[in-house]
């Protein structure tokens, strides 16, 4: 639940505050309301009371509200602060950065963002005073809703009125909503870590990765706002916070996880799948016979998944990333995986033992797609990680 502190200050617009407080309250919102001494002239606290269904604070001075929640903790307890209405004295106080009462302390005092609809007589609007005033708290951050134009209390007619209470809800919520993020709503698998092909129940085949590069991509996938499923081989990384992770062991049961997870927007295929497993994997342990020759592994190819997934057909998704991990002819090698396995990306590394890149905490990549070929600079993961999530974001839009 968002809670919006809502400042009511003397003007006849005031009344309206009640029915924003209504809105506010219908749509989930928590409200807390400071009436000023003027405000106090149009809406009783009783009703503001009654219908934000919480104390009203007045006063700045009060022992009792002091002792409870100190006016810097009331001003800071609220995701948004709404001075609804904003008389011309309120504005100016804010503008001046005066603090002689309860509301314009909390103003001052905040550090949440501020919302005023300013309601008062077109003359005032209108008023140099008044629109330089309007122009310092804009350069300060402070967001605006209105004055409508239309008749006025005053008989007179022209910008002044508080814009409707329904308008301000809506940019209340405008100001709540988290900011967008490039791949919200976006579904993105990724495969991270080794595999380990089975020789016996005890025994088995692996390889050096730590899981590092994949689970730092997962991360910042989810960071840009996608939805990701991470399907790891055994690592011992934490999980990324925000991912949904599913372990596995063996290449088979990462590519059914793969499957199962259908549909994606995109996919990336950071995991170091064995690429053979061995063929007569024994139920049982097996055990050492005194003078017997050492038993031969027969390995036969595992499925390769990325080619798997990639293949064309309706489940494909939109964006197919791959790794190639080389030790030799890199970008030669990599740009005949990316058009062997149908991906649309590539990200090229050496891995040769002394890059120091496998298992570490850096990476030195290509970028190879059918548009060429970027040399990255050598990055820490995660920050390889982040540039390929804004890659893949760039792609989806
Ligand atoms: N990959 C996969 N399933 C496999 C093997 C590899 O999904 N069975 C994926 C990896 O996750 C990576 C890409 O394919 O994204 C390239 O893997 P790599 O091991 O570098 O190349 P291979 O295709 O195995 O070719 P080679 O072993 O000849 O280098």
């Amino acid at each position: 639940m968002k809670r919006v502190l809502l400042i009511i200050a003397g003007g006849i617009a005031a009344f309206k505050a009640l029915e924003l407080i209504r809105l506010l309250r219908k749509s989930g919102h928590g409200v807390t309301c400071v009436l000023t001494d003027h405000g106090g002239q149009f809406v009783t606290p009783l009703s503001l009371q009654a219908l934000s269904e919480n104390k009203v604070y007045r006063e700045l001075f009060s022992l009792t509200d002091e002792s409870e929640m100190g006016h810097i903790q009331l001003s800071r307890s609220a995701d948004l602060v709404v001075v609804a209405p904003a008389t011309a004295n309120i504005l100016a106080k804010m503008a001046a950065g005066l603090a002689d009462d309860l509301a314009s302390t909390v103003l001052l005092a905040t550090d949440k963002p501020v919302l005023v609809a300013p309601a008062m007589n077109v003359r005032m609007w209108l008023h140099p005073a008044t629109q330089a005033n309007m122009k310092s708290l804009a350069a300060r951050g402070v967001q605006v809703i209105g004055p409508d134009e239309g008749a006025m209390a005053c008989n007179e007619f022209g910008p002044g009125r508080m814009s409707e209470p329904p308008a301000i809800l809506t940019a209340i919520e405008a100001l709540l909503a988290p900011p967008a993020r490039p791949l919200d709503g976006r579904h993105v698998i990724v495969t991270s870590g080794p595999t380990h092909e089975p020789i016996d129940p005890v025994r088995y085949i692996a390889n050096r990765s730590s899981g590092r590069q994949g689970h730092a991509i997962a991360a910042a996938l989810a960071a840009l706002g996608a939805r990701v499923t991470l399907i790891s081989g055994p690592v011992s990384v934490p999980d990324p916070s925000g991912v949904s992770v599913h372990r596995v062991e063996s290449a088979r049961e990462m590519l059914d996880a793969c499957q199962a997870a259908l549909p994606a927007d995109a996919a990336v295929f950071a995991a170091a799948v064995a690429d053979w497993r061995v063929a007569n994997a024994s139920d049982g342990k097996i055990k050492k016979q005194p003078g017997a020759a050492a038993p031969a592994l027969a390995l036969i190819p595992n499925p390769d998944i990325l080619a798997t997934i990639a293949a064309a057909g309706p489940n494909r998704p939109r964006l197919v990333v791959g790794f190639a991990a080389e030790t030799d002819d890199l970008l030669a090698n990599a740009q005949g995986k990316l058009v062997r396995k149908n991906a649309d990306f590539i990200v090229a590394n050496d891995v040769s033992p002394e890059t120091g890149i496998m298992g570490g905490a850096e990476n030195a990549v290509h970028l190879i797609s059918a548009a060429g070929v970027e040399t990255w600079p050598r990055l820490a993961k995660e920050a390889v990680a982040a540039r390929l999530a804004a890659r893949i974001a760039e792609a989806l839009t």
